[in-house]
């Protein structure tokens, strides 16, 4: 199994989305998923509500150590899985990340037995949730907007994974621009900025400022599924779905999972 963590130290870039919909994907692709929901707002566990697992995020870090494996050995999944942010969830800003990022490292090293890809959902600052999440997964991948403030929080990003990687080599895949509105002056200067100022770290792939993609999410749906009053596909949508299918091909190759 590989492990992906979705990052950065800013609110409202699309971490969530990136999570639900590479889920999504990734299911209709035959990888057997997980989704670890590690951010209290719980909103990919509202998205992927039809996947709940039984099985909730606390106990990873609050439960015995083999309880993940015997969860998942006695219960069924049809191909994707949800490990939900549950309330207690908050204790886990009380612990030592070190020690949180063992118990989520040996919960993931269990959770191989039954699953190809792991996803993870963070929440928006640097705190224990992120830091032990970066240490567990195998890979790291950050959205941003290209707005100043999320520029300013993908440099603190850069910064905190330099400093973990004094801890472990941290698999950054990089940025990916997400709701960029290409052509418009501001958005194309921030995207040269962004690209001058981190050259090899802005993905190939970026994401357009998309409607159909907050309406997929809100009904709990993939991009590719959003349809009008007359049950078709909005041609929005299919724009949108052929973006993110690219980013899912680009990240799973990156992973070497295709
Ligand atoms: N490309 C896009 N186009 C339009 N809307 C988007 C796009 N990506 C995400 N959104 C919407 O923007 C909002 C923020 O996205 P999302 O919740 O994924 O960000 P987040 O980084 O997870 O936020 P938080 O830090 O609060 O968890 C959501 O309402 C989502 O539906
Ligand atoms: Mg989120």
């Amino acid at each position: 199994m590989k492990t992906l963590a979705v990052e950065i130290q800013k609110g409202g870039e699309g971490k969530t989305f990136v999570v639900c919909n590479l889920a999504f994907d990734a299911y209709e692709r035959g990888l057997r998923t997980v989704v670890i929901d590690l951010d209290t707002q719980a909103n990919a566990s509202l998205t992927l509500s039809a996947y709940r697992s039984g099985y909730t995020a606390w106990r990873i870090f609050g439960g015995k150590a083999n309880s993940a494996r015997k969860w998942f050995a006695e219960h069924e999944h049809d191909g994707l899985a949800l490990i939900e942010a549950d309330n207690d969830l908050v204790n886990l800003e009380k612990m030592r990340f070190p020690e949180a990022a063992r118990k989520l490292g040996e919960v993931i090293q269990s959770l191989g037995e039954f699953f190809d890809l792991c996803l993870i959902d963070t929440p928006p600052f640097f705190g224990v949730a992120m830091t032990a999440a970066a240490l567990a997964a195998d890979y790291v991948v950050s959205p941003v907007r290209l707005e100043p403030y999320s520029i300013q929080g993908m440099q603190r990003m850069v910064t905190v994974i330099a400093n973990l990687r004094q801890i472990k080599h941290v698999r950054w895949l990089g940025m990916i621009p997400n709701m960029v509105r290409l052509g418009t002056p501001r958005h194309d200067a921030h995207m040269d900025e962004l690209k001058a100022a981190f050259p090899q770290h802005v993905l190939p792939v970026s994401i357009g400022w998309r409607d159909s993609i907050a309406e997929g999410l809100g009904n709990h749906l993939p991009v590719w599924e959003v349809r009008n009053e007359a049950g078709k596909r909005k041609s929005a949508a299919r724009t949108a779905s052929k973006e993110v299918r690219a980013l899912a091909d680009h990240i799973f190759k990156a992973m070497e999972l295709t």
